[in-house]
């Protein structure tokens, strides 16, 4: 399917070091966005870092932030990424039964609002609320940790979104976030990705604005 968009990388700063965040993201200027990701140790396993760190990553950066929560109760925390500065914040549909009310509500904010899905989640239950929705994070990998491999079947969402987005005319991105590096983003692309999350790909790479720079190149052939 044709790409509606100039491919967009979004750099998770899971895989960078903490101990030297600012210069990390200084290192590359050629994102387009800064993917954070919020892990709760509940939702799932892991946890990472909350609104504080997201709030100082807005401070030295002015791309915009990607805040993917993988959070119980979204509902409870979302005002404060919001507050922390987040452009977009998306939360996991198994987290809620209230999407679409959660999604308004983000909205209402003047933010973007975005539901991600578990590999084992179906696409096909939130298509008819798609229009609440600016993105959708399609989990290429089970949420919780970085530098997992990527899982191909799941482009078979991709897909379904492609062609119900494009038939609908919705303004909607598909991000795809888990495995993507050189040798996975070409099929990602073809199947009708218009975001790439890179966590260990970009920040695991010596040179990581070069890796920025390859994956929006295999991405665009
Ligand atoms: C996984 C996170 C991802 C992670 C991706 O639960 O949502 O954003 O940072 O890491 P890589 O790119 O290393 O698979
Ligand atoms: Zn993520």
């Amino acid at each position: 399917m044709a790409q509606q968009r100039k491919p967009i990388i979004a750099p998770s700063i899971l895989a960078a070091d903490y101990a030297r965040l600012g210069e990390e993201i200084a290192a590359v200027p050629d994102a387009d966005w800064i993917h954070v990701d919020i892990m709760d140790g509940h939702f799932v396993p892991n946890l990472s870092f909350g609104y504080d760190v997201t709030r100082a990553v807005h401070r030295v950066t002015d791309k915009p932030l990607d805040v993917h929560l993988m959070i119980e109760n979204p509902e409870k925390w979302v005002d404060h990424y919001i507050d922390a500065g987040a452009a977009c914040v998306i939360f996991h549909v198994e987290a809620t039964d209230k999407h679409v009310e959660l999604a308004q509500h983000i909205r209402s904010k003047g933010v973007r609002a975005g539901f991600s899905l578990r590999p084992g989640t179906p696409i096909e239950d939130y298509l008819d609320d798609l229009e609440h929705f600016d993105e959708v994070i399609v989990m290429s990998v089970e949420p919780g940790f970085g530098g997992q491999s990527f899982m191909p079947d799941q482009l078979d969402k991709v897909r379904t979104l492609r062609r119900v987005i494009d038939e609908r005319g919705l303004d909607i991105i598909i991000e795809i976030d888990g495995g993507i590096s050189a040798t996975t983003i070409e099929q990602a692309a073809e199947a009708g990705v218009d975001a790439y999350v890179a966590g260990s790909a970009v920040f695991g790479a010596d040179e990581p604005n070069a890796a920025v720079q390859e994956l929006r190149a295999l991405a665009s052939k």
